[in-house]
């Protein structure tokens, strides 16, 4: 089923210079980035993003990292994108996740855990709509559609 999912590089995958590295992972699995863009997030808009968090211990923490400088917000379209991304990032505390995430491979800590991407479809159309307006999304189709779906 096509979907949207909402994904982003948080502030440490940004400063790190690896963003060209994991988006070459959804490009290159043939993954359609819809939008796309940086910002610097605002506390008000990161306590809405993880608002399901805001009565845990960590929660104070996630605002302050996730507020720390430009994060690359984005929406990608493909066949069940909201699940194969989740796999594509792997468990949320890196030493757990699996080589060949990208939180597997690219990071140690939960609260360093370079990526974010939305759980489920609910989460997908909430995180979408709290970061980009209708026309900001592109509408496109990619040139080698029929060899990436059968
Ligand atoms: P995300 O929402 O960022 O994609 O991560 P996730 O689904 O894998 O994990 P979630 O449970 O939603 O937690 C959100 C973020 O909060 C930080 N965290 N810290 N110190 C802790 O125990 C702890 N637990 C979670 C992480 O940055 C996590 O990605
Ligand atoms: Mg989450």
């Amino acid at each position: 089923m096509r979907q949207r999912t909402f994904t982003m590089l948080k502030p440490d995958a940004f400063k790190r210079r690896l963003s060209g590295k994991i988006l070459a992972r959804f490009e290159e699995r043939g993954l359609k980035i819809v939008a796309i863009k940086t910002m610097i997030i605002s506390e008000d808009l990161a306590k809405q993003h993880y608002g399901e968090h805001s009565d845990k211990p960590f929660f104070n923490d996630l605002v302050e990292y996730i507020t720390s400088g430009p994060v690359l917000a984005m929406v990608i379209e493909a066949d069940d994108v909201i699940s194969q991304i989740r796999k594509m990032v792997g468990a949320t505390n890196p030493k757990e996740a699996d080589i060949g995430t990208i939180r597997g491979d690219f990071a140690l800590e939960t609260g360093r855990n370079i990526i974010h991407a939305s759980d489920s479809e609910e989460s997908a159309a909430r995180e979408i709509g709290l970061f980009f307006n209708e026309s900001e999304i592109c509408e496109y189709t990619l040139p080698d559609e029929d060899l990436i779906y059968e």
